[in-house]
């Protein structure tokens, strides 16, 4: 309706002077008419020029003064002929009544104030300044004098009233044809599309955001150390098992049962069901032969090996308990050369800190093959990392429990300008893989990473809680792309 009065009145008239009086006049809120000059404006069918006048309105105060009346006339007509006392007359208007009245009367020399007596100076008085708050209230103008006044007191206070002139503009018509967004089967059929009007593309319209699912970035960098694994011929160990017993998590890897990491600060156990139910007993008791007495060369331990403590069920504390499960299986048929890997999670007993959880996730490697040496397994992590965007590394002698001899894997990271850690590596010892029942000359190169510490290296990311668990950012998560970028 206001479109049809605008556009309707510019057909006939020149221009609209003032949209105020034109919606008054038409019966139309302001609002919706400047509304609909703004969009025709935009569109180029009308011209609107900015109007401003600046209008007064009544502050609270002018507000209960044009209601009540002004406080100086409120405190002329309290007092008598006779006067009165000023407590009495405080009392009769209250503080602030008196003092802003007294005030202002005394201005306007109506009253004689005695110490404590106050009376009439004159007879009659008016009260102008309600009046004229009035008038302001009705919309009516008053002269500078007065408006100054009103002012100063604070009884009124400017207010910007916007409106626009309004002409013919360039794409003017009397009636607006809203353009057809879509072109139709029927528009096809019918042949109007002739005559249609379309709407135009805008190439600079914002597109909505997708809000559909995203991967997380451990998932993105699990994926492409998958890819790695594969493009290096090795199999997948299925480690869809998060609960392991002491055994295959530590005994098996000859990992002797005083060892400060089987300590439960170190390591969840199981309260149900707390303990494994079978485990293959002959293997069992060379485990126990070795860690007790050796063998193969070995001297072993030299403890009591205690069956409850390797049947104590826990929360892997490494996938290392996968490979040794696989090996062993492996080890049960005649030899075949094998290339496994893993990328899954882990769990240990640890203090959360920036760089530390309580599981996080592993990347396990392994190859097992006859005569392997401790150059090959350097020339594989060569190869594996240089895939990953590292190809400085360094190695540092380490200990693992099954492992000789072991190494802690360094690469220099080019963009930190520095070496990080990234790594840990060995070959498995002999009292590892001749329990299992390999021949003598299998030998098994194997390491293992976290999958946390290159994502926060690849993701610029430096506090682990950002990524993963409870208080995961998930505005990172959603923003992040996949990283094509290498460790470097
Ligand atoms: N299990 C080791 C760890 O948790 C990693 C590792 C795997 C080391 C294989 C040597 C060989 O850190």
């Amino acid at each position: 309706m206001a479109e049809e009065a605008v556009l309707g009145f510019l057909e006939k008239n020149e221009q609209i002077i003032d949209s105020g009086v034109f919606a008054e006049e038409q019966g139309i809120s302001h609002d919706e008419i400047v509304n609909v000059i703004k969009s025709l404006n935009g569109f180029r069918f009308v011209e609107a020029q900015d109007i401003k006048k600046e209008r007064w309105q009544l502050t609270d105060e002018g507000k209960t003064y044009a209601a009540n009346g002004s406080p100086e006339f409120q405190l002329f007509m309290a007092i008598p002929p006779e006067g009165i006392s000023i407590v009495e007359l405080k009392k009769k208007l209250g503080d602030a009544v008196f003092a802003i009245g007294s005030r202002q009367a005394n201005r306007n020399k109506w009253l004689e104030m005695g110490k404590s007596q106050v009376s009439r100076k004159v007879e009659h008085v008016d009260d102008n300044v309600k009046a004229m708050l009035v008038k302001i209230k009705d919309g009516e103008t008053l002269n500078k004098e007065d408006i100054t006044a009103l002012k100063g007191r604070k009884l009124i206070s400017p207010q910007i009233w916007k409106g626009y002139s309004v002409k013919k503009g360039p794409n003017y018509a009397p009636k607006r044809r809203k353009p057809a967004t879509d072109l139709t089967r029927e528009n096809l059929q019918k042949g109007d599309w002739k005559e249609m009007q379309f709407k135009e593309y805008n190439f600079s319209a914002k597109g909505l955001p997708v809000e559909g699912g995203c991967l997380h970035p451990l998932l993105k960098v699990r994926q492409q150390m998958q890819m790695i694994f594969l493009q290096m011929g090795f199999e997948e160990m299925p480690t869809n098992n998060f609960v392991e017993s002491s055994f295959w998590n530590f005994d098996a890897l000859f990992q002797p049962q005083q060892h400060p990491a089987r300590d439960s600060h170190d390591t969840f156990f199981l309260r149900e069901p707390s303990t494994t139910k079978t485990l293959p007993e002959d293997y069992v008791e060379r485990v126990k032969q070795i860690h007790e007495s050796g063998g193969h060369g070995s001297r072993g331990y030299g403890y009591d090996w205690k069956r409850e403590e390797a049947n104590k069920n826990l929360l892997r504390t490494h996938t290392t308990a996968v490979s040794s499960r696989m090996l062993y299986a492996l080890a049960q048929k005649p030899f075949e050369a094998k290339k496994y890997y893993s990328v899954d999670r882990v769990f240990r007993n640890e203090a959360v800190d920036r760089t530390h959880l309580a599981e996080f996730h592993q990347i396990e490697g392994l190859i097992c093959d006859r005569g392997l040496t401790l150059g090959d397994l350097q020339g594989v992590l060569y190869d594996f990392f240089s895939r990953l965007g590292m190809s400085k590394l360094r190695f540092k002698p380490a200990y693992n429990p099954y492992t000789e001899p072991s190494m802690e894997i360094f690469g220099y990271h080019e963009g930190f300008k520095k070496w990080v850690e990234i790594g840990n590596s060995g070959m498995f010892r002999p009292e590892m893989l001749l329990p299992m029942g390999f021949p003598e000359d299998v030998r098994v190169i194997a390491w293992g990473l976290s999958l946390e510490r290159p994502t926060m290296i690849l993701y610029g990311i430096d506090n682990i809680r950002d990524l993963f668990g409870h208080k995961v950012d998930l505005g990172l998560i959603k923003s992040n792309p996949i990283c094509r970028i290498g460790l470097n």
